[in-house]
């Protein structure tokens, strides 16, 4: 009896082995064989934008390659990131689940690491009406003005004082503050204040922990090792952040009287928790939330004006004209605003000419599919990870001439840049700093706001030099998935406007 079973189930299978339908014909993507075990990782390494750049150049704009247990394709130039991004966005609009970001994500109930769910495109909704777009960005305007007139004053104390000006560090307190008045009304950093130093670290320790390489995210069944700590080193950022978010948001639904006819993003979320299909989004999705807009809203924009001012400072000439720019639109007796911006074609080359070559996230943020496809002639497998490699697509030498030199010349009018827009509305994909399609950047029109009035209003306001014997800038990038200068840039700023413009 128990062989006569046996053969049955043997049948079957072969039976089911003959006639199962074959997944595809089409081949993977080809790609780097790598090792066993560790496969393509090896090649990888922590700088992933520039090696899988270089394994690009071998293997093609699409490839495929095996990260510890993973499959992941890489999308490398323009045309391959159309064919993902816009022909098959739909499938490829879910995220990985890295355990890394695991616990910072409240198990992935924030917008940016959850798939592609009902409940994720209502956060996305409300983000870009009540915060991200249109009447929502020219409401919060003040918000923006009064925090970069408290960093010119930052700037000129600092130059009273004879020191230099730690860029980076001033750019994230003056924007975590932006997005804490207007996300739940209130600014986190101060001059002084346990509670705003307590918040600073828990920032930076979520935005380093959270780009560093884990070997579990390669290897899930040996992650519960967690063999370099980052886990519980994480889960103690995450517990502490989510300590001070549960009390700032007890707080917030307290004083929620004390806001009415003026109420801020939380606000508008809690009363709109539902959509209209249905969707729900819970006390948890909001702190998540919160913690995303302080993440992704902070370290990305500060990134690319620390690495545009560098390239500036390498090349004095791009400042002074800017700085000339500048002056004759805006004058000498008052701070740039927003509402110049327009008025300023260079400074907005600048702007573009920063964010292609130093995209603060790199490979964006890694997409998923749940589903078998095929894209451009190749099979992919369900369950694949996709990589698009924007910082690839920025210097690629067929689209853009002399390609590493900081020129913001190609962007103005008869450049050949001229036609490309990093907001994606010329849908030509040669350059997407904000990503593109359905998980784009739901923070781009803020995010280009906050690069421009910032590049803008640092150079409009003051002479930069740097620290004596400094003056050979350190390019180098700190590998991660942000992609910030290794060595901060520290630099002297004195005001060059008449006094009027800085009371
Ligand atoms: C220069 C500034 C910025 C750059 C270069 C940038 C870039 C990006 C990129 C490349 C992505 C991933 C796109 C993808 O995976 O397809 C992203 C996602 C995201 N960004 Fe930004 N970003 C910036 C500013 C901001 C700001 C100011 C905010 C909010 C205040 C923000 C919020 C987000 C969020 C929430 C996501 C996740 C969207 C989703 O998964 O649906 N970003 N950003």
């Amino acid at each position: 009896m128990g062989g006569a079973a046996l053969l049955l189930a043997l049948h079957l299978l072969l039976r089911r082995w003959i006639l199962r339908k074959p997944r595809s014909r089409l081949p993977l993507p080809p790609g780097p064989r790598g090792v066993p075990v560790l496969g393509a990782l090896p090649l990888v390494g922590a700088s992933a934008h520039s090696n899988l750049a270089r394994l690009a150049a071998r293997y093609g704009p699409i490839m495929s390659l095996r990260l510890g247990s993973h499959l992941c394709v890489v999308a490398s130039d323009a045309s391959s990131a159309r064919a993902f991004l816009k022909t098959a966005d739909a499938q490829f609009a879910h995220r990985p689940d890295p355990i890394s970001a695991r616990d910072v994500s409240y198990q992935r109930q924030n917008l940016a690491m959850s798939d592609a769910t009902p409940t994720w495109k209502h956060m996305r909704k409300l983000c870009s009406f009540h915060l991200l777009g249109g009447k929502a960005l020219a409401d919060w305007a003040p918000t923006r003005r009064a925090e970069y007139r408290r960093l010119v004053d930052a700037l000129r104390r600092l130059h009273d004082a004879g020191q230099p000006v730690p860029i980076f560090d001033l750019l994230i307190c003056t924007l975590a503050n932006v997005v804490g008045t207007i996300v739940i009304g209130g600014r986190v950093f101060d001059d002084h204040g346990d509670e705003s130093n307590k918040f600073k670290d828990m920032l930076s320790d979520l935005l380093t922990g959270g780009a560093q390489f884990n070997v579990g995210d390669f290897f899930p069944s040996i992650a519960w090792m967690d063999l370099q700590g980052i886990r519980s080193k994480m889960l103690g950022v995450h517990k502490r952040f989510d300590a001070l978010l549960t009390r700032l948001f007890e707080e917030h639904q307290r004083t929620r009287g004390s806001r009415r006819g003026a109420p801020d993003f939380v606000d508008k979320v809690m009363a709109n928790k539902v959509s209209e299909d249905g969707a729900t989004i819970s006390d948890v999705n909001v702190r998540a939330l919160i913690c995303d807009l302080f993440t992704a809203g902070t370290d990305t924009s500060s990134v690319v004006v620390e690495w545009t001012f560098a390239e500036m400072l390498k090349n004095p000439a791009i400042l002074r004209r800017l700085q000339t720019e500048t002056e004759a639109v805006v004058g000498r007796d008052r701070l740039l605003d927003e509402s110049d911006i327009p008025k300023l074609p260079y400074l907005q080359a600048v702007c573009k000419e920063g964010l292609r070559l130093h995209p603060s996230t790199p490979l964006m943020l890694p997409h998923f599919s749940h589903e078998d496809s095929e894209v451009a002639g190749f099979f992919i497998p369900k369950h694949t990870r996709l990589l698009v490699n924007v910082w690839a697509i920025g210097r690629d030498p067929a689209v853009w001439e002399n390609p590493l030199a900081f020129d913001p010349d190609r962007f103005l009018p008869g450049g050949k840049g001229e036609r490309y827009d990093p907001l994606g509305s010329d849908g030509n994909f040669g350059f997407i700093p904000f990503g593109a399609g359905r998980r784009s950047c739901v923070g781009k029109l803020v995010g280009m706001l906050f690069v421009q009035c910032l590049v803008g209003t640092l150079a409009h306001a003051f002479d930069w030099e740097l620290p004596e014997g400094e003056e050979e800038i350190d390019m180098e990038a700190k590998p991660g998935l942000a992609l910030p200068k290794a060595v901060p840039l520290k630099a002297f700023a004195r005001p060059r406007l008449s006094p009027a413009a800085y009371v």
